[in-house]
C-alpha cells in the first residue's frame, strides 16, 4: 500500500435519520424536509472527502444500502491495524444489518491485498469498531471505550488479536456513547478529550498516560459541536464547524483546523471521524508513514 493515508467512506445516498439510538438523533428534524436534508448530506460528505484528499489522503467510497442509513459511519465497521481487521458487532438491531455489508467490503479489500486477515469477535460480545477503539501511534496502544455500545469483554479480544496494549476507558454517559465523540489523540502527542464523558477510572487512565501539557480539554460547547470527532493528519485536524475557542486552543499547539459543515450527520450523532475508517494504520510506523503523519 502507498504511504498515503487511506480512508474508507460511504456514499450518503441512503442516509437519513429515521430512528433514534443515541440522544443526538433527530428523526423529526430530518422528516421536516428529507429532500433538502439529503442534498445537504451529499454535499457535506463530498466536502469531507475533498478535505481529506487535500490533506494528501486517498479515499475509497463504498456504496450506499437502502434501509441502512448509518452505513455512512464506517468508523464503526471494524478495528484495523497492521492489515488485520476485527469486524464489529453492533449492539443496536437497527445497525446489525451493516455487519454483512462491511464483511463483504473487507473481503473485497482482502482480495486486492489492502487488508490481510478478517477476524470475528466471539459470540455474545459487542464492539463498534474504531469508533470505540482508537490507535495511538505515539504511545503504541489502543484506547478502548466501553459501556453504552461496546462490551468490556471485547477489550481482551482486541488485545489478543492485535497483540497491543488496550487501555479501557469506561464511558460515563449515553450522550458520548462512542469513544470517538469525546477522545482524539493528535500527532504531536496531545489528546483532545472531553473530561465529563469519562468515569473517574477512565480519567485516571488518561491522566496516567497523557502528560498535563499534552491534555487539550474540550468544553461542553466544543464537544456538543462534535469537534472532538475529528480526523488528524499531521498538523491538520479535519472536523465539523468549530467554536473560536477550540480553533485558538489547537492553533496554540500548532494545528490547523479544516472545518466542514457536517450538520446533516450531526442530526444522527456523528461527524468527521466516524464518517471515515482508516485502513492503513500500522503499529510500527515506516519512515514514509511518519513523513505523512
Ligand atoms: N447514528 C449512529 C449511531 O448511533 C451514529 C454513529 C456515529 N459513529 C461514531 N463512531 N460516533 O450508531
Amino acid at each position: 500500500m502507498s504511504a498515503r493515508p487511506f480512508f474508507l467512506m460511504t456514499d450518503p445516498d441512503h442516509f437519513e435519520v429515521c430512528y433514534q439510538i443515541n440522544p443526538w438523533m433527530q428523526p423529526r428534524a430530518w422528516k421536516q424536509d428529507p429532500k433538502a436534508c439529503l442534498a445537504e448530506a451529499r454535499s457535506a460528505s463530498a466536502d469531507l472527502k475533498q478535505a481529506l484528499k487535500d490533506c494528501g489522503a486517498q479515499v475509497e467510497t463504498i456504496g450506499a444500502v437502502r434501509d441502512l442509513p448509518d452505513l455512512v459511519f464506517p468508523a464503526n465497521a471494524a478495528i484495523v491495524l497492521d492489515g488485520r481487521v476485527l469486524l464489529a458487532r453492533f449492539r443496536c438491531p437497527e445497525r446489525q444489518g451493516e455487519e454483512a455489508i462491511f464483511r463483504s467490503v473487507f473481503s473485497r479489500l482482502k482480495k486486492r491485498g489492502i487488508v490481510q486477515d478478517i477476524i470475528d469477535l466471539p459470540e455474545g460480545l459487542f464492539q463498534e469498531g474504531a469508533g470505540d477503539c482508537i490507535w495511538d501511534l505515539g504511545r503504541q496502544l489502543f484506547w478502548a471505550g466501553y459501556g453504552p455500545r461496546s462490551s468490556r469483554g471485547a477489550l481482551a479480544i482486541i488485545q489478543g488479536v492485535f497483540g497491543q496494549e488496550v487501555v479501557p476507558l469506561q464511558l460515563a454517559t449515553d450522550r458520548y456513547y462512542h469513544l470517538d465523540t469525546c477522545f482524539c489523540p493528535l500527532s504531536g502527542g496531545e489528546v483532545l478529550y472531553y473530561p465529563p464523558a469519562f468515569t473517574e477510572a477512565g480519567l485516571a487512565a488518561i491522566h496516567a498516560r497523557v502528560a498535563p501539557h499534552h491534555r487539550v480539554e474540550a468544553t461542553d460547547e466544543e464537544a456538543q459541536a462534535f469537534c472532538v470527532n475529528a480526523v488528524n493528519l499531521g498538523h491538520k485536524v479535519v472536523m465539523a464547524r468549530a467554536p473560536a475557542s477550540l480553533k485558538a486552543k489547537l492553533r496554540a499547539h500548532g494545528y490547523d483546523l479544516v472545518e466542514i459543515d457536517l450538520s446533516p450527520f450531526m442530526l444522527s450523532g456523528g461527524a468527521a471521524y466516524c464518517m471515515t475508517l482508516r485502513l492503513d494504520r500500522t503499529s510500527v510506523p515506516s519512515a514514509a508513514t511518519l513523513a505523512a503523519e
